[in-house]
């Protein structure tokens, strides 16, 4: 079912520089003469930014489970109408968060168990992994502040309290330490340009 495009996935925490980097690889990529195209999670297509904005609303009461269906669900969207016919035809895609979200803040954050959300993404994705994951990893107030500084009001889900995202983080580890080959932590301390130029030496590999 793959074709010749590559899936590069960001995660890390809110705040961690996910959208940066995403923009900068993308711009990278394409100067390099790729075909490429940034699509955010959850997303990108119709039913997905519905889904995007229901689960993130901070008025509506979502149960953990409930939340982890609604982003499989628009993750499924999105891999069957954007995922599967860019690969296809060869397009590279920045994808700004997928399936290691869910294992990270539903299975881990929300404790139902890193492998059922596995097991409901896979469902969800028809088992389809990223060639490269860059895991941006930096200390929770340096996410916090740089969160916050944007000024939006926060979500349903960046209202968590400080155990949460801990256990996100410590979700985000695991999947690291599972899988050293796909999944890259990176130092997203640095400056932006550092940043990126350590993602491109480790997609350097794929080019
Ligand atoms: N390496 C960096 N150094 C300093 N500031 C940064 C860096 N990367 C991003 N920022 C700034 O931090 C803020 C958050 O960055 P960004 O939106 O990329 O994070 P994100 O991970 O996409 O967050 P979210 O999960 O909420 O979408 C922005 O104002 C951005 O300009
Ligand atoms: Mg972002």
């Amino acid at each position: 079912m793959r074709g010749r495009g590559r899936l590069i996935t960001i995660e890390g925490v809110d705040g961690a520089g996910k959208t940066t980097l995403a923009t900068g690889l993308l711009r990278e990529l394409t100067e390099r003469g790729l075909d490429a195209e940034l699509l955010r999670e959850p997303g990108g297509v119709e039913l997905s930014e519905r889904l995007r904005e229901l689960v993130k609303d901070p008025r509506l009461t979502v149960g953990g489970r409930a939340e982890a269906l609604i982003y499989a669900a628009a993750r499924a969207q999105l891999v069957e109408q954007a995922l599967v016919p860019r690969l296809e035809r060869g397009t590279w895609v920045v994808l700004d968060r997928f399936v290691d979200s869910s294992l990270a803040y539903q299975g881990a954050g929300r404790e139902l168990g890193i492998r059922s959300v596995s097991e409901l993404n896979a469902f969800a994705t028809g088992s389809l992994t990223p060639d490269r994951t860059l895991l941006l990893v930096v200390p929770e107030v340096v996410a916090k502040g740089r969160a916050s500084a944007r000024g939006a009001p926060p979500d349903r889900l960046e209202r968590e309290d400080e155990a949460f995202f801990a256990r996100v983080r410590e979700g985000y580890e695991r999947i690291a330490r599972a899988e050293p080959e796909r999944v890259r932590r990176l130092d997203g301390e640095r400056a932006p340009a550092e940043v990126l130029a350590d993602a491109l030496s480790n997609v350097a590999d794929l080019l």
